[in-house]
């Protein structure tokens, strides 16, 4: 059942490319150059009415959910809101008819987001599930259904569910686009052509696997570490730091690499491991800086950079490539190499990787 693997995270970070090919799949057009997403049944006057957009989550689904707020806030220019929802049901939420909730969940049975989303029912508006389980509670529920194909996620920590919700969030942000005029047709068409690479990119990730296992079993050794990095990088590092606290138990923190200065920077000294993540072209020279202050408290840097960008060797102890894509598209390569990570150092501590202690793969308590 596992398919030769040791694990079953580890075989479902593997099926990551097929996840993402199959969450495309129909879905673009056969020239592809455009997003067909047959399943939302919105009008167009329904598109152009929404004011603003709440995405819900807990966990691992919250994060991408952070990336969904940069996605259609750039290719929709439509305002995001990302909560937790333990957070977003008691903190009266302005919920128009004219907001569209976007609940994200793997499972579809989450209790405090299948209660989000009920309330934003209540409240008259719209409501999008991304889920991955078809027939669930919250498909059942939401007026509109995007199912991520990332197929039975059996593993505690999330993999391929986390990244097949991006791929949903690239292709709702591109249908928002199509239909919102929000953007010229070449550059959707070439957001369309990079996101069909994506498959092949996660696949050369996965080939260096091996790699990743060195850098965890010097990870493993400490108790103590931080994830830096900026915009999309930023999202990315919290899905990171909660992926190995989660499975190894080893404390970290994930921090906006710019925000360090304004007091978490206390805590670095000699030896402390800091996982940097410099994959955003625009704002890489700063994440530089920011590595620059860490380094020179005695941080050991793991910097993680896309393909090309050669500058990140000088500036950091050991560095990880990724093939390189669209800044925009970037956490659906940037992550995997967290996921091996947080994998390899799970088992180099000897713990059980796929049911953590004190965890449930469903929560449907509050
Ligand atoms: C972490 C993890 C959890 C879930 C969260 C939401 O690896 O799996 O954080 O993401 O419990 O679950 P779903 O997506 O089923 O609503």
């Amino acid at each position: 059942e596992k398919a030769g693997f040791d694990h079953f995270m580890l075989k479902e970070i593997y099926e990551q490319p097929k996840a993402y090919r199959d969450t495309m799949g129909s879905r673009i057009d056969e020239s592809g150059t455009k997003v067909v997403l047959n399943e939302v049944k919105m009008t167009a006057e329904q598109v152009k009415s929404i004011q603003q957009v709440h995405i819900i989550a807990c966990g691992t689904a919250y994060h991408a959910g952070l990336v969904g707020k940069s996605i259609i806030e750039k290719l929709a220019r439509i305002p995001v809101e990302t909560d937790v929802a333990s957070e977003y049901r008691y903190r009266s939420p302005i919920i128009t008819p004219n907001t569209l909730v976007i609940v994200v969940s793997q499972s579809g049975e989450t209790a405090d987001t299948l209660a989000a989303l009920r309330e934003a029912k209540r409240c008259g508006a719209r409501v999008v599930a991304i889920t991955n389980v078809v027939g669930s509670s919250v498909a059942r529920e939401a007026d509109d259904v995007i199912v991520t194909w990332a197929g039975p996620e059996i593993a505690v920590a999330s993999t391929k569910a986390y990244t097949s919700q991006l791929i949903a969030f690239y292709l709702f942000g591109l249908y928002l686009a199509q239909t919102l005029g929000s953007q010229e047709a070449e550059y959707i068409a070439s957001v369309v052509s990079e996101l069909k690479e994506l498959p092949a990119k996660v696949e050369q990730i996965l080939e260096q696997g091996e790699a990743f296992k060195d850098w965890a079993e010097q990870v493993a050794s400490h108790n103590n570490l931080f994830f830096i990095g900026r915009g999309l990088d930023y999202a990315v590092a919290l899905e990171g730091s909660l992926k190995l606290k989660e499975i190894s138990y080893i404390h970290s923190e994930a921090y906006p690499a710019g925000e360090l200065k304004h007091g978490t920077l206390a805590l670095i000294e000699e030896g402390v491991p800091v996982i940097a993540l410099a994959i955003q072209d625009d704002l890489f020279e700063k994440t530089v800086s920011n590595i620059k202050e860490v380094k020179a408290r005695g941080a050991y840097v793991f910097g993680l950079h896309a393909e090309g960008e050669t500058e990140l060797v000088k500036a950091v102890d050991q560095v990880f490539s990724i093939p390189h894509t669209l800044p925009l598209l970037s956490p659906a390569l940037s992550v995997v190499p967290l996921q091996l990570l947080a994998y390899y150092a799970s088992l180099a501590r000897g713990n059980d990787v796929d049911k953590p202690r004190n965890l449930a793969k469903s929560v449907t308590v509050e």
